[in-house]
């Protein structure tokens, strides 16, 4: 069976990588130095971290040149097998099979040292979402997997046969934000110590029948899944540093656009785009000079969310939010753009790992 992705916010993505008046005010360059830019960005190097079924690729390349290039990223085998066979057609193409937070690795082995722009489409396609056999709904029964990469790691059924309850409630409770998240976990290993939980409908079920207060319209098991298959898949642990070497990766004027679908995500962009975007703010209540004060490091060029068309289209949309910022010509401080994304992530003072070894260590120890 053949699944689709309908790409979410596509145009704006796509204009907010190559269209240089894309989200400013007024446009104070000359027509000459314009041209000079747009040229520049059409033939630049350009990455999506998210590849998926490739609608935003395909849409970027429609609008590069000849000499551009276009590295791509997914975890996801099935993915990786659309991504190829553009490559085979498209030399300006390379793809690499694996998380968004390898770019500086990968794109260091291709020997390319600055890019013009990256996207990242958060989160699961819809062909994840559609078969069941993934493991990511709550509404299909499949086997409880979740991974991205089918290819390694734990599936949600491994994690929690190995998790104590203390890992569990708090995955749940930090990357789920369900209130009932010490009762879920409390039942879920009760049914671990009788036999694994198998399939998406069991954990599904079984979680229902501890979620006393629905939220309206929202299955009670929506956080739940949510959790795990940002724990599984290390979301925003990946994110983190993804956007970090973005940062590091971006030439002057070279830009990043991010679409999140929830608000742990979102926050993630939206709070390293501020601190990369007024580093001064850190530096505050120190006595510094004007001049040593650090410098912006992108400028932030605004929030896009989806239309009330493209809502009505792909109800999907509902939640995306894009964000996108650019690189100014200051040099990166010597310590890198991490300083401006650590603890970010609720769970990174930790290690709850996807490694399946938690904190606490694994129950029964
Ligand atoms: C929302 S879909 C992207 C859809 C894509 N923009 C399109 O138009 O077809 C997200 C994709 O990113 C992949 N993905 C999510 N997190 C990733 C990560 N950390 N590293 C690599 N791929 C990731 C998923 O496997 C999925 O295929």
């Amino acid at each position: 069976m053949s699944f689709e992705h309908r790409p979410v916010l596509l145009a704006p993505t796509v204009d907010a990588l190559v269209n240089p008046s894309f989200g400013q005010k007024k446009n104070k360059g000359k027509r000459e130095a314009l041209v000079e830019a747009v040229n520049a960005r059409e033939n630049g190097v350009f990455v999506d971290g998210t590849f998926g079924r490739g609608g935003h690729s395909r849409a970027l390349l429609e609008r590069l040149g000849p000499h551009a290039r276009l590295v791509v990223f997914d975890k996801d085998p099935q993915a990786i097998e659309v991504a190829r066979a553009l490559a085979a057609s498209d030399s300006r193409v390379s793809v690499v099979h694996d998380g968004f937070a390898t770019i500086a690795a990968a794109l260091s082995e291709l020997k390319i040292e600055r890019i013009d722009g990256a996207m990242f489409d958060l989160g699961v396609s819809s062909p994840q979402i559609d078969d069941a056999q993934r493991g990511f709904s709550f509404m299909r029964d499949g086997p409880l997997d979740m991974r991205m990469d089918t290819t390694r790691g734990l599936t949600v059924a491994q994690w929690l046969a190995q998790a104590s309850v203390d890992d569990m409630r708090e995955v749940i409770a930090s990357y789920g934000e369900e209130r009932f998240a010490f009762q879920i976990a409390k039942t879920i290993a009760a049914r671990c110590a009788e036999r694994t939980i198998d399939t998406t409908l069991e954990l599904a079920e079984l979680v229902a029948s501890v979620v006393r207060t629905r939220e309206k319209g929202q299955h009670p098991a929506t956080r739940t899944f949510q959790a795990l298959r940002i724990y599984i898949n290390r979301e925003l642990e990946e994110l983190a540093v993804a956007l970090a070497s973005t940062l590091d990766l971006l030439a002057p004027a070279g830009r990043v656009a991010v679409i999140s679908f929830h608000s742990l995500e979102d926050r993630m962009v939206k709070q390293c785009i501020a601190a990369a975007a007024n580093p001064a703010a850190a530096f505050a209540r120190m006595p510094l000079r004007e001049s040593e004060m650090p410098q912006p490091i992108v400028k932030s060029l605004g929030r896009v969310l989806a239309d009330d068309d493209e809502v009505a289209r792909n109800p999907r949309s509902r939640s995306a939010v894009l964000r996108v910022a650019e690189r100014t010509d200051t040099p990166m401080p010597e310590a890198g753009a991490e300083g401006f994304v650590t603890a970010l992530n609720p769970l990174a003072h930790n290690d709850v790992t996807a490694s399946g070894r938690g904190r606490r260590g694994r129950k029964g120890h």
